[in-house]
């Protein structure tokens, strides 16, 4: 795909999920929560999860405007995970997005309530999708999002992820971390854009998107931790080393630079793989997946 083309169609995506997300995020009362939770949302985020989202639901033949608020949802469940992952008694990390982290700006409290605010903001968007639309799809999309973001998803992945700290762990538990902390919020978007948009053999294409969505999620997280030590903070807008600091197990700890960019590479070519079996219009998709091998953040 022509790489101007590619651009547009890009900033395409992030500008309706942009526009959307300041309807649905309109200050109320008490503002100063709006305020904290729009710090952190419009602070400079790639939107991978929601443009996947879009890009999967276009590629399958689904209409963006069915998919639209689900991709704000997992973008506002992203936005509090990561509020969350920065507090003093997670990752206690100063920059986010290239700003100081939603606690450092406002307090504790209000970072706390902000990330749950942005949680719960996502089910209520959801869920009247849910009730106003009547069709199943829409509730299947929401099961997807919301099963990938508990305990048995992204919740689980932290809560081993910080019991880890300091210890040694088997390669077992890393990708049990990587998986569940990174990749379930990044396949759960993939499959809902796959149910809004598709209408045919969805079981069969269910399971191929599960298994692009699982290497393009832990690839995405090794090559966070590569940026960990590889990059600036200035690049990142996130500090660097934040991982030795907190002796985190990470791919790099357990596999070294060189192996860890050969597993980013081949988890990136077998999901290539799947996705070339989607036939002609799944281009953006494609070079969107394949670029994310040489992301600088
Ligand atoms: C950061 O996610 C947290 C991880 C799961 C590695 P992103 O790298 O997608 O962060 P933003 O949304 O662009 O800030
Ligand atoms: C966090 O992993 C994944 C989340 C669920 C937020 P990291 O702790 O490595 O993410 P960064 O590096 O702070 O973005
Ligand atoms: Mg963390
Ligand atoms: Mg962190
Ligand atoms: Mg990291």
């Amino acid at each position: 795909m022509d790489s101007i083309v590619f651009e547009n169609k890009l900033n395409g995506y992030i500008s309706i999920i942009n526009k959307r997300l300041d309807e649905l995020l309109e200050i109320k009362y008490p503002k100063e929560i709006y305020e904290a939770m729009r710090y952190s949302v419009f602070a400079g985020g790639k939107r991978l999860r929601p443009v996947l989202l879009l890009a999967f639901c276009e590629m399958f033949g689904g209409k963006t405007e069915d998919a639209l608020d689900f991709a704000c949802a997992i973008e506002m469940i992203h936005t509090y995970s990561l509020i969350h992952d920065d507090l003093p008694a997670m990752d206690n990390d100063d920059y986010r997005r290239g700003k100081l982290t939603c606690h450092k700006k406002f307090n504790e409290a209000i970072a706390i309530l902000a990330g749950d605010a942005l949680l719960n903001k996502a089910y209520e968007v959801m869920t009247n999708l849910v009730v106003t639309k009547k069709e199943e799809k829409f509730a299947t999309a929401m099961k997807y999002i919301a099963d990938s973001a508990g305990t048995c998803g992204m919740v689980g992945g932290q809560v081993v992820d910080v019991l880890s700290e300091d210890k040694e762990i088997t390669s077992d538990i890393l990708s049990y971390i990587h998986k569940n902390k990174t990749a379930e919020l990044i396949i759960a978007p993939l499959k809902a854009g796959c149910v809004l948009g598709e209408n045919d053999n969805i079981i069969e294409k269910i399971e191929l998107v599960q298994s692009i969505g699982e290497k393009v999620g832990v690839a995405f997280q090794i090559k966070d931790d590569i940026l960990d030590v590889k990059s600036t903070t200035e690049e990142l807008g996130k500090p660097v080393f934040s991982d030795s600091k907190n002796k985190k197990t990470t791919y790099v700890t357990m596999y070294g630079i060189e192996k860890s960019e050969e597993k980013l590479k081949k988890l990136t070519e077998e999901a290539l793989c799947i996705i070339d079996k989607f036939g002609d219009k799944n281009e953006f998709v494609y070079e969107y997946i394949k670029k994310l091998v040489k992301r600088i953040k």
